[in-house]
């Protein structure tokens, strides 16, 4: 199986070309940082440029698409939108053209919880799942909500399987020692979710690999089943969302966004915690 991963000298894309290759896949890294290596398994490209993309995910049977500007605040807001919805259109219409059947890419929790918020965030029900109205207070938050209904399109209209992974708080190995932490000072931080990058890699590879029926657009939290905070998740709801309905029995430091959709569409359930701090 031929797999593009792109944003792959990022944080999260590093980690995926490694695992999908563990896995048996041959991978084909693109990313717009320094130069190809010669050999196809790396190719340097901007992938703003629709040329380039039909030239890097010709062949593939699933593009796994990370390549973003990661967040708001990095760059002016205007580049960051529309950065990331280039992109974003790009793979999926070069994918259409090419017959390449399936594009996995990354959203964000920040279309429901966008950091900072610029207006108080309001929860209707916990756990939050996928079918939650969302709330996109940023260019960022805005280019991944829009990234999903770009999706809805090409799913729709092209026939692709489309992914969309709402990647919570992705902690990296240099990170995780830390977790748990206490609850952020700042009021406006306090829905806690995570999700170790193994976790987040194997789920980006099992969205590309599993069956899926063609023309469908599944969305998806990927998280752990436990906050990183050292608040009981209950005592949370009562302190920021009092009003929120409770849908599940929540107990102890259980997550507050559910991980069902990912794992009955692709079978998809996180291995750590950083409580247990070991593989499930
Ligand atoms: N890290 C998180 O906690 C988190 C949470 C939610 C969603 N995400 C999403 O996951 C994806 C990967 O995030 P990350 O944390 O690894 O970020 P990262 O910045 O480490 O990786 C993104 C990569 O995309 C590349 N890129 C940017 N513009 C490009 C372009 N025009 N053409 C080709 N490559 C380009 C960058 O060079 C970079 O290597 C992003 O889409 C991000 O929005 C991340």
């Amino acid at each position: 199986m031929k797999i593009v991963v792109t944003g792959a000298k990022g944080n999260i894309g590093a980690v995926v070309v490694e695992y999908a290759r563990s896995q048996g896949a041959q991978v084909l890294g693109v990313d717009n940082v320094g130069r190809g290596d010669g050999l196809g398994t790396y190719i340097a490209a901007d992938l703003t440029d629709l040329g380039s993309c039909y030239d890097v995910v010709h062949g593939a049977d699933a593009v796994i698409n990370l390549a973003a500007i990661p967040d708001s605040k990095l760059f002016p807001n205007a580049q960051t939108f529309m950065t990331n919805i280039a992109i974003t259109y790009n793979v999926f219409l070069a994918a259409a053209h090419l017959g390449v059947p399936r594009v996995v890419w990354a959203s964000s929790i920040q279309v429901n919880h966008t950091v900072p918020p610029h207006r108080p965030v309001r929860y209707r029900y916990f756990p939050l799942d996928e079918d939650h109205p969302v709330d996109p207070q940023s260019d960022y938050a805005l280019s991944k909500h829009a990234g999903e209904m770009i999706a809805d399109h090409f799913a729709r209209d092209f026939g692709l399987i489309i992914v969309s992974l709402r990647f919570t708080d992705v902690v990296t190995v240099q990170r995780w020692p830390r977790l748990p932490e206490p609850i952020p000072p700042d009021e406006r931080y306090p829905l806690p979710h995570y999700v170790h990058i193994h976790d987040c890699a194997r789920a980006c590879y099992l969205a590309a690999t599993a069956p899926l029926p063609a023309g469908s657009h599944t969305v998806a939290f990927i998280a752990a089943r436990d906050t990183h905070v050292d608040l009981p998740s209950r005592e949370l709801i009562a302190r920021y969302y009092p009003d929120a309905e409770l849908r599940a029995d929540i107990q102890g430091y259980d997550a507050l966004i559910s991980g069902k959709r990912a794992e009955e569409a692709f079978g998809f359930i996180p291995k750590f915690s950083c409580r247990s701090d070991a593989l499930a």
